[in-house]
């Protein structure tokens, strides 16, 4: 007899639902990748066509399919709700993107239903299963830099890139539907990383924020967003998010500098070094690939654990609420 496998559709198939969930599902054992659903019907039929699934142009027609156990949310944040309620109303499981909803009442509601139901409700916060970062956390609880006293992150997208997913006229700058600017959408994975990291609460931050109109790049908006923050803990620390950069100089750097005076230097999805005294150095080299590099394949993976061993998950509708309000303080 054949195991029982979670029967997944993926909702919104753009970039990170085309291009990380679909490929993902399609290559989970306790999966299969049942369906796929976007309003754009050649997207959807071309993706189906591809993984050789199903396509929905409407999610409501999906829920009606008894082999769709669970839905991936991963339309543009202002239809999460929408998309996230209707699935729970039809028994379906969610891994949902992040924000979870531009509305924190609206991601309040949506995980007491859940709960009600008992299904399984994950926000998708993918930094927890990105490798480096994962090697980054253990090496902290095993003490390798004493007690962490500072941390820092730094996120450069470059603007044409940006410009092209999210032009200033898309949904990522309607802060009243999306919650905020791609600045505050952007932020999340990295703030809920800093408390998952430190296992302590982000009590006070404090941004400032510099938009403005790039030479040569219409329709949109260049931003250098940068927040000073203290943790409950007592660790101090910096985030830079900034979409100003030029092509091939996205890049992203995470240090936590500890009490024995060892640093810890995550670079962008693939490097991590431990620094001490002159040249004493530890570097970790990660050569996952696809979609394993920042962690969507295992964040996937997990969800579908938690569904099959009835399990919650260790990420829960309060970690996404906790981190969008910290993003939330940006002034924009
Ligand atoms: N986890 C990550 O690494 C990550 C990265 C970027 C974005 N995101 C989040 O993922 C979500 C989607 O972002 P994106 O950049 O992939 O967006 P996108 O605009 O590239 O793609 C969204 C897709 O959803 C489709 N869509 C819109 N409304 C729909 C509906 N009602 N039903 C079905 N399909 C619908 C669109 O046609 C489009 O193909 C956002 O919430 C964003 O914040 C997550």
């Amino acid at each position: 007899m054949s195991e029982k496998k979670v029967g997944v559709a993926v909702a919104g198939l753009g970039f990170v639902g085309g291009r990380a969930h679909v490929p993902a599902f399609k290559k989970i054992p306790g999966a299969e990748l049942v369906a796929v659903i976007d309003v754009i019907e050649e997207l959807a039929q071309k993706v189906a066509t591809k993984y050789n699934v199903a396509y929905y142009l409407d999610h409501k027609e999906a829920l009606k399919n008894p082999e769709i156990d669970a839905i991936v949310v991963a339309v543009p944040t202002p239809f999460h709700y929408k998309l996230a309620f209707d699935a729970i109303a039809s028994n379906k499981h969610v891994l949902c993107e992040m924000p979870l909803t531009a509305n924190i009442a609206e991601s309040i509601v949506l995980g007491k239903l859940a709960e009600k139901a008992g299904l399984v409700f994950m926000p998708n916060l993918n930094f927890r299963f990105t490798p480096n970062y994962v090697k980054t956390k253990e090496l902290i609880e095993q003490g390798v830099i004493g007690k962490p006293l500072a941390i820092t992150f730094r996120e450069f997208i470059p603007a044409k890139e940006l410009a092209t997913q999210w032009p200033r006229d898309s949904w990522a700058w309607n802060k009243e539907k999306s919650g905020g600017y791609p600045d505050f959408t952007l932020s999340v994975w990295s703030i809920d990383l800093v408390r998952w990291l430190l296992n302590s609460e982000i009590e006070n931050v404090h941004w400032m924020t510099n938009y403005a109109q790039l030479e040569e790049i219409e329709n949109f908006t260049g931003y250098q967003t940068m927040g000073i923050i203290k943790l409950s803990n007592g660790v101090v620390g910096t985030l830079h998010y900034s979409a100003t950069v030029a092509l091939g100089q996205g890049t992203s750097k995470l240090e936590v500098f500890g009490s024995n005076t060892k640093t810890l230097t995550a670079k962008w999805n693939n490097f991590l070094m431990l620094t001490g005294e002159d040249s004493e150095k530890q570097e970790w080299n990660f050569t996952e690939k696809g979609t394993k590099v920042w962690g969507h394949f295992q964040a996937d993976s997990y969800f579908i654990e938690c569904i099959l061993t009835e399990k919650k998950p260790m990420i829960t509708v309060d970690d996404a609420i906790k981190a969008q309000n910290v993003a939330s303080k940006i002034v924009s």
